[in-house]
């Protein structure tokens, strides 16, 4: 069994159906900070199979403990936590609170019931400005805001804890930029308020939700001055996690692995990809760079490519007419369809 933290999110839920279709078995938790009950049901509709899912936080370390002693765990993949960049700038506190006092308290549980097997979501964002690209695990990490500095101190603590005591089995993964849905259209990233990412902000402008697109900065150092990023499919994010459980039953230590594609795209054509699959035209107006961003960022993902045998598949195409199948099923997220009648 494995025990799924920020289950309902994003990445878990896409998760969740990959671990279900592989018959792993997982119990679930999520406190719906930033999301709907209506992606545990996705998920269960989806994959045709339930699993026991629990509404609460990782920091309450009574009912962590309940669950422990109730289920038989045998790994824990660790997603919850908040991750808006902007946000940690502003209120630094609730993110150093949430992510490193969070992950603490799991941890002290997961240790009292000897359970040593962890895969945290790490972030493409612990490189900071990188020097050189593509970004291999051996580049230096340097963090910009307490977003990252919250996910930099997770890995150091993490890192100790196998130190101590080498029955920890620990993955870090170091997420490059998810974008992209499940391709039923069920599940998707559903962004509370103005989005913080491109992708979702495109597919606003493309479902008429939102005016056009501010490109921020076109004069850095790429073909047509755009920011370059690398875009990953979530579904491929996803089975990266796969691949890292079975990497941890083999007593692997403590290992560190990139999850991108290794291409980089730039702002300019993921807004023509997008374009393409849509069939509509995304309006756009160039603003000055946003101070901390970064031209260039792509990943050399050749360890996860070797060590996990993961490679990610699915191309820019496809990435982006998954987010528009799951944007015009779901126009304003979750909130579209508030009851939902499946197989619960
Ligand atoms: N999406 C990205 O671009 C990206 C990139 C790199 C790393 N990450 C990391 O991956 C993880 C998952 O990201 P996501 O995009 O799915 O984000 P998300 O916000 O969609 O998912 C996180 C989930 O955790 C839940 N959560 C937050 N705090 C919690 C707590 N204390 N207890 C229980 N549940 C809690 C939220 O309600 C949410 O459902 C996060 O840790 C994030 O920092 C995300």
């Amino acid at each position: 069994m494995i025990l799924v933290t920020g289950a309902a999110g994003y990445i878990g839920s896409h998760t969740c159906v990959e671990l279900l279709n592989s018959d792993l078995g997982i119990v679930a938790i999520d406190d719906f900070s930033n999301s709907s009950f209506q992606s545990i049901d996705r998920v269960q509709k989806i994959t045709g199979k339930k699993f026991d899912f629990y509404e609460m936080s990782v920091m309450d370390t009574e009912k962590l403990e309940m669950i422990f002693s109730r289920h038989n765990i045998q790994a824990v993949i660790h997603f919850a936590g908040y991750k808006s960049v902007s946000e940690s700038v502003t209120n630094p506190l609730k993110y150093y609170q949430n992510n490193i006092t969070g992950t603490l308290f799991l941890i002290e549980v997961m240790k009292k019931y000897n359970v040593k097997n962890l895969i945290f979501s790490s972030s493409a964002t612990v490189y900071g400005n990188p020097t050189n690209v593509p970004i291999s695990e051996n580049s230096k990490v340097g963090v910009t805001n307490p977003y990252g500095r919250s996910k930099l101190i997770v890995e150091e603590i993490l890192r100790d804890i196998h130190n101590s005591d080498n029955d920890w089995n620990i993955v870090l993964l170091r997420y490059f930029n998810p974008i992209g849905a499940h391709k039923t259209g069920e599940i998707g990233e559903d962004p509370k308020g103005r989005p913080n990412n491109l992708l979702p902000y495109v597919s606003q402008v493309a479902i008429g939700i939102r005016e056009k697109v501010s490109v921020f900065g076109n004069d850095y150092d790429t073909t047509d001055g755009t920011g370059v990023r690398d875009y990953i499919h979530v579904v491929d994010l996803a089975k990266g996690h796969l691949k890292s459980i079975e990497k941890l039953y083999t007593q692997c230590g403590f290992k560190i692995y990139n999850l991108g594609t290794g291409q980089g795209y730039s702002v300019l054509e993921v807004i023509q990809a997008f374009e393409k699959v849509s069939n509509r035209k995304i309006d756009y107006t160039f603003e000055p760079r946003r101070s901390g961003d970064i031209g260039i960022c792509y990943a050399d993902p050749s360890r996860a490519n070797v060590e996990l045998k993961w490679y990610a598949e699915k191309k820019l195409d496809e990435m982006c007419r998954d987010a528009w199948n799951w944007q015009v099923k779901n126009p304003d997220g979750y909130k579209s369809h508030s009851v939902y009648e499946g197989i619960l």
